[in-house]
């Protein structure tokens, strides 16, 4: 009987709530009052037998207990709704709520590479945006004065200098000269970052951009492993059945060197302007390492052989997001950056 009442009078206390301060005082008086319920149930108490009252002793303290602490939390709160209302503050109103910002595309394009590279046990390496021509050209086996020079305008920023003039680095291979100088194959890193061009700014064309280079270096790397690598690398990016082909081109670093192409991810390969209609779109260029480059960098090329890639990130975001215009990259335009919201951090 009285387990029955305590049961069902701690339900009602626990489903009470209340921020206004005459409902806390009836909710006070019922439970808590010197003819409350509290009081009658310790009354009937006394009436029960010694055995009951072992077990329902316990029962009973915690139930008051509960009612008194109950109350006190409900007292605070009131209070503090009071007091704040009192201050022309209502502390009970809804939030308002805040704008958390979003990634750029850039550098979320750039995470999701760095993500599938990692998969393949490849490291992320840094170089300077400021470089000498060593590292930049010579090392890299552009000939001096050699009109492979001229596939990238650069700007110089002083000449002369202990590794040649200084300039802005035009990409991202310098960067793989300074990690075989410094270390011992083999290598398997990636190396993003911005690089500069002296061009004029347009749609399609900017004065900087960003690149990943790629580099692996070992004993018996192949060509083979340089497709299959890339491969792979497209199917993580684009989905799988995104198909790949290698065109042969040049590169002083590279032998043979390629360009690859992907089926292009707007039309699927039916044509479209992005395709300019041939269903193929070009990512990046790739190639054996030239064993010139390796013995620059002290690197025994008999023994050892590389393959190494380069793509420009703003065209694998341009090919994912659509993104028409370059320079909408580089002009902080909030209504652009914040429709890239996303849920990774
Ligand atoms: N450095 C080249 C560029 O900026 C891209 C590139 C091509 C990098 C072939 C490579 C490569 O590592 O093997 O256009």
């Amino acid at each position: 009987m009285l387990q029955d009442k305590i049961t069902q009078y701690t339900a009602e206390i626990n489903a009470f709530s209340t921020s206004n301060a005459d409902e806390l005082e009836q909710f006070r008086i019922k439970f808590l009052g010197t003819k409350g319920i509290i009081k009658d149930i310790f009354d009937e108490f006394k009436a029960v037998s010694p055995e009951e009252k072992r077990t329902l002793g316990k029962v009973l303290n915690e139930f008051k207990q509960l009612a008194e602490a109950r109350y006190q939390s409900l007292k605070e709160e009131t209070e503090v709704a009071v007091s704040s209302k009192d201050s022309g503050l209502d502390l009970t109103l809804p939030g308002e709520g805040f704008d958390v910002g979003s990634r750029h595309p850039l550098a979320l394009v750039r995470r999701e590479i760095i993500e599938i590279f990692s998969k393949l046990g490849f490291v992320v390496a840094e170089g300077p945006e400021i470089e000498d021509d060593w590292h930049n050209f010579s090392a890299l086996n552009f000939p001096e004065e050699h009109p492979a020079r001229d596939m990238q305008d650069t700007f110089f920023i002083k000449k002369g200098g202990e590794k040649g003039d200084i300039a802005l680095r035009t990409h991202t291979s310098s960067v793989q000269v300074r990690m075989m100088e410094h270390g011992k194959p083999p290598f398997r890193a990636i190396m993003p970052g911005r690089v500069y061009r002296n061009e004029a700014i347009s749609a399609r064309a900017h004065c900087f951009f960003h690149q990943i280079e790629g580099l692996y270096v070992d004993e018996n790397v192949s060509f083979a492993d340089l497709k299959q690598t890339l491969f792979y690398f497209v199917q993580e990016l684009y989905g799988e059945g995104t198909k790949v082909r290698f065109r042969p081109s040049y590169f002083p670093f590279t032998e043979p060197s390629a360009e690859m192409d992907i089926s292009c991810t707007i039309c699927k390969g039916a044509g479209c302007p992005m395709c300019k209609y041939s269903g193929w779109v070009e990512i990046l260029g790739c190639g054996m390492v030239d064993p010139n480059v390796l013995e620059n960098c002290g690197i025994d090329s008999k023994k050892y052989s590389g393959f190494a890639f380069g793509m420009g990130i703003e065209r694998i975001a341009n090919l994912k997001y659509e993104i028409k215009d370059l320079r909408f990259f580089s002009e902080n335009d909030a209504r652009f950056l914040k429709q890239y919201k996303t849920s990774l951090i």
